[in-house]
C-alpha cells in the first residue's frame, strides 16, 4: 500500500522538496541550539531521500550577515565587516561538515546573487504599492534586530540603571526616531489568518495557535518599518535608488530563501523544477513570528505564496537556564563532552520539538553511552564476534526459525521488528525524531535479550549450528532494518553499521526495511565476522566509569 503511495507521490512530484534551515547570524559563534535547528533540517531531508529516493532534494542553510549586531561584532573584534563575516561563516560550514549536515546549497547574504534577489525583491513591492515613506518613531531592539511595540516591553535593572526590554527576548531596547520605508503589513491581516488556518501549515500545532493568537488578539496590527538611515546602518544592501537609506536585515534574510533556488531569473527557477514554495522551512521558537507573519505577508506582496510548511522548535537550555553569553553557559558543539554522532543522535533524541529540552553533559554521556553503545553497538560488536562464526554458514530453514519463533523473547522480538517500519514512518512524517528513536531501542532491548537468553556461545560449543544461525540471522536482520531506519538521525553510525552487516548501497532505503527478509524467505545472515566498536564508550574519568 506504502509502496503504492509512493510511487504514485513521486511520479506526480517532479518538483524537488526543498527544506530550509534559518541563515544563522555571524556575530558570534556557533552553539549546540543553532547545532540544533541545521540537524532537525537535516535530518528531514534525509528521511525525504530515505522514502524517496528519486526526488532532488535543495536543503539550504547559510549565514546571516548584514546589520547593526554584525557591525558592532566586527568593530568588538578588531576587523573588518567582510573578514569578520568569512571567519564565523567559515565556522558554520566546518561545524556542518564535522556534524555531517548535507546541505545543497550554503548562502551568505553578502553574496551578489543574493543582493540582486534582494533588490529585485524590494522592487516588487514597490511596484505593487506596498511600500511608502514615512516618519517612524518607536523602540529598536539592536539584538532582535526589530522595533518592539510599547505592548511589548517591560522596565528592567541594568548595570544599575532602569531600561526598558522586549518581554520576550529580554533584549534591551533603545528609542529611535528616522525617516523610513515601511510596508503595507496592515493590509495582511485577513490573509495570514486564512493561510494560518490551513491543517498542519505550522508544526507542531501549538505554534500554529500561537500565531493565530497573535493576529486575533492584536487589535493594532501596524504596518512595519523595512529600512533604516544607511548612517546607522551602513553594512546593509542599500535600498535600490535611495542610498541614504539600508534595507532592513530580517527582509535582506528572509530572502535567501529565494536567491537560493535562482530568484528572480525566472529560466533558473524553471530549470531547477520551481521548487517554491518550500516544503519545510525549520525555525527556532524565537523566530517564528518574523516566519509564520512578515516572511508569508513579505511573499504574497511580491506576488509569491508562502511556504508549504514551517516546523518550528523550542529551545535548549543548559542547566535550565537559556543559553547566554552573560550568563557564560553557551555550549560549544565541540566542547559539549561527546564525538558529533553522539551528540547529533543525543539533540534529535531527546528534543521533543514542543517544549524546552535541557542539556547537561551527563546526560549527553550517559545517552550516548547506554543507547549507542551498549544497546546499539554491543549488540552489533557481539553478533559479528569471530568465535560465533564458522565458514560456509548463515543458512537458516523455515522449520528452524518456526521452531525459534515459537519461544517467547523471539516471537516477542520479531513481532516487534515487523511492526517497527510502519511506527517509525508516522514518527518521522510527523516530525517525532525522539519518537522514533526511542521505537527503534526499545527494539534493540528486546534484541540484545534475544541474544542474551539464546546464548549463542553456549550453542556454538554445543555445534548446534542451526539454532546459532538462526539466532545470528534474527539479530542481524534486526540490525539492518534499525540500521536503515536510524540513517537520518546517525547517518556516520548507520553507514557503518550497514557496512558490517554487508548490505549493498542500493539496498538501504525505506522500503528495504519494510518487510524483514523472514517474511519473504530471504534468510540469510550476511555480517562480516571480525572485531567491530561502532561507537566507543565515553568515559569522562578514567579511573571512574559513568553511571548508567
Ligand atoms: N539570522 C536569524 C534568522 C534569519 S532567517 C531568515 C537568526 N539567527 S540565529 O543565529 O540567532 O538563530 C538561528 C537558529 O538557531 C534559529 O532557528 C534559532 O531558534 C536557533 N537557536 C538559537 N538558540 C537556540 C537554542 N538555545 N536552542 C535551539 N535553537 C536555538 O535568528
Amino acid at each position: 500500500m506504502r509502496l503504492t503511495t509512493r510511487l504514485l507521490s513521486s511520479v506526480a512530484r517532479k518538483r524537488p522538496f526543498y527544506v530550509t534551515t534559518p541563515i544563522f547570524y555571524v556575530n558570534a559563534a556557533p552553539h549546540l541550539g543553532h547545532l540544533y535547528t541545521a540537524l532537525v533540517a537535516d535530518a528531514v531531508q534525509r528521511f525525504e531521500k530515505l522514502t524517496n529516493p528519486d526526488c532532488n532534494i535543495i536543503f539550504s542553510t547559510g549565514t546571516d550577515e548584514h546589520g547593526t549586531k554584525i557591525q558592532q561584532a566586527a568593530a568588538k573584534a578588531n576587523l573588518s565587516p567582510s573578514t569578520y563575516c568569512d571567519k564565523i561563516s567559515q565556522e558554520y560550514i566546518n561545524l556542518f561538515r564535522d556534524f555531517n549536515i548535507n546541505y545543497t546549497d550554503f548562502i551568505r547574504t553578502t553574496e551578489d546573487r543574493h543582493k540582486k534577489a534582494v533588490t529585485h525583491f524590494w522592487k516588487e513591492l514597490v511596484k505593487r504599492d506596498y511600500i511608502y515613506k514615512a516618519k517612524y518613531s518607536g523602540w529598536y531592539s539592536v539584538n532582535d534586530e526589530a522595533f518592539v511595540p510599547e505592548t511589548h516591553l517591560r522596565e528592567d535593572i541594568v548595570d544599575g540603571e532602569k531600561v526598558k526590554v522586549s518581554i520576550e527576548s529580554g533584549h534591551s531596547v533603545e528609542w529611535t526616531e528616522e525617516t523610513n520605508y515601511m510596508f503595507r503589513l496592515s493590509a495582511f491581516k485577513t490573509h495570514l489568518q486564512d493561510w494560518l488556518k490551513t491543517d498542519g501549515v505550522v508544526t507542531p500545532s501549538r505554534f500554529q495557535k500561537q500565531l493565530l493568537d497573535y493576529l486575533d488578539k492584536e487589535t493594532y496590527f501596524p504596518d512595519i518599518s523595512v529600512s533604516r538611515p544607511s548612517s546607522r546602518v551602513h553594512w546593509a544592501i542599500r535600498v535600490p535608488g535611495d542610498d541614504d537609506q539600508s534595507i532592513y536585515v530580517w527582509l535582506d534574510a528572509l530572502i535567501n530563501y529565494l536567491s537560493v533556488i535562482g530568484y528572480p531569473d525566472e529560466e533558473v527557477m524553471r530549470r531547477s523544477g520551481r521548487p517554491w514554495p518550500a516544503d519545510v522551512q525549520v525555525v527556532g521558537k524565537d523566530i517564528l513570528k518574523f516566519h509564520g507573519i512578515y516572511w508569508p505577508a513579505f511573499l504574497m506582496a511580491a506576488g509569491q505564496f508562502p511556504a508549504r510548511r514551517l516546523l518550528a522548535h523550542a529551545h535548549w537550555t543548559v542547566d535550565g537556564t537559556k543559553m547566554s553569553k552573560s550568563v557564560g553557559n553557551v555550549v560549544a558543539p565541540a566542547l559539549a563532552g561527546a564525538p558529533p554522532p553522539a551528540l547529533r543522535y543525543v539533540l534529535l533524541r531527546e528534543a521533543t520539538m514542543v517544549s524546552d529540552a535541557n542539556f547537561s553533559e551527563t546526560k549527553l554521556i550517559n545517552i550516548a553511552n547506554s543507547e549507542l553503545a551498549d544497546t546499539l553497538g554491543n549488540l552489533a560488536a557481539r553478533c559479528s564476534a569471530p568465535a560465533l562464526h564458522a565458514q560456509g554458514t548463515g543458512h537458516v530453514s523455515a522449520p528452524g526459525l518456526a521452531r525459534c519463533r515459537a519461544e517467547d523473547m523471539a516471537g516477542k522480538l520479531m513481532d516487534a521488528v515487523e511492526r517497527l517500519p510502519d511506527l517509525c514512518h508516522v514518527h518521522y512524517s510527523n516530525y517525532r525524531f525522539y519518537k522514533a528513536a526511542d521505537a527503534v531501542i526499545h527494539v534493540l532491548h528486546l534484541a540484545n535479550l534475544f541474544f542474551e537468553t539464546q546464548k549463542p556461545w553456549e550453542l556454538k560449543k554445543k555445534n548446534a549450528q542451526e539454532e546459532l544461525d538462526t539466532v545470528l540471522y534474527i539479530t542481524t536482520e534486526t540490525l539492518r532494518i534499525c540500521g536503515i531506519i536510524l540513517q537520518p538521525l546517525i547517518p556516520d553510525l548507520a553507514t557503518q553499521l550497514l557496512d558490517k552487516l554487508q548490505v549493498p548501497k542500493d539496498s538501504r532505503n525505506w522500503q528495504h526495511c519494510e518487510t524483514p527478509s523472514w517474511k519473504i524467505g530471504e534468510v540469510l545472515t550476511k555480517i562480516q565476522p571480525g572485531k567491530f566498536v561502532l561507537f566507543q564508550r565515553i568515559y569522562t574519568d578514567k579511573k571512574k566509569k559513568v553511571q548508567v
